[in-house]
């Protein structure tokens, strides 16, 4: 079973406090992962490393920067983000190889994201767990702008072949006006009203991002909280399924 997996970087991080891991949070998902039997390729977003650069130089994933002085501050605290994730996952025994997405990726000017993916599915065919992480990705036109975890996602789950997609969020899933958990979506106007924008800086859109992202996939994706992170990688489908329109 392949599963493409993304960690939320409110989940991982301090989201209010800048390049700030929350250890004990990043040491449950690491556990969670260890204990996976699946092929995983792992993503994982920007948290208080990456929203805070980008916010500070106006960059999201639309509007980029040619300021290389910002373009190192992102993808630098990026890639410490992704250090502290592989290395979460290495101290538990998991063949964790990081992969950044601004060394191969791009977009054109209509903003098209072109990103290889043979380095990933080789890695996962030798048996590794690649890692990849929202960053900046070179944009013809822009400069520079966000790729954010969730366009990975998108591009990856294809790509791989995955069966299963799951989004670790802070949140137990898409929330109604009652604030319940919305079991299945299988179409955006279903869930518009209820999908605001994200609480805290969030330059790539947030939760409503977030699901136009998933419909757009063949495999069905599961958006659930922490908590519920062991039991998607056992095989469960938690918090809310997103299944795109044409599929079951
Ligand atoms: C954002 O990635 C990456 C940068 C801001 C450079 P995501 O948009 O996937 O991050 P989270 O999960 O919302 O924090």
């Amino acid at each position: 079973m392949t599963v493409v997996l993304k960690l939320g970087g409110s989940v991982i991080t301090e989201k209010g406090e800048p390049e700030t891991v929350d250890d004990d949070a990043l040491a449950a998902a690491a556990d969670a992962v260890a204990a996976s039997d699946d092929d995983l390729v792992v993503v994982h977003g920007g948290g208080s490393f990456g929203h805070h650069h980008a916010a500070q130089f106006g960059v999201s994933t639309t509007d980029g920067t040619h300021d290389v002085a910002g373009v190192r501050a992102i993808h630098g605290a990026m890639k410490r983000l992704n250090g502290a994730v592989v290395a979460a996952l290495t101290d538990r025994g998991v063949p964790a190889v990081p992969v950044h997405p601004l060394s191969a990726a791009s977009r054109d000017a209509d903003g098209s994201l072109d990103l290889p993916t043979d380095q990933v599915r080789t890695l996962l065919a030798e048996e590794f767990v690649p890692v990849l992480h929202g960053d900046l990705v070179a944009h013809r036109g822009e400069g520079a702008s966000v790729l954010s975890g969730d366009e990975l996602v998108v591009a990856l789950a294809p790509a791989v072949d995955a069966d299963r997609v799951g989004v670790c969020s802070t949140v137990p899933g898409v929330l109604d006006d009652d604030g319940a958990v919305v079991d299945r979506i299988d179409s955006f106007g279903e869930v518009a009203s209820v999908l605001g924008g994200s609480d805290a800086t969030d330059v790539s859109g947030g939760m409503a991002g977030k699901i136009r992202a998933l419909l757009a996939l063949d495999s069905p994706a599961s958006v659930f909280g922490p908590d519920a992170l062991d039991g998607f990688l056992a095989g469960a489908t938690p918090g809310t399924t997103v299944v795109g329109e044409g599929h079951e």
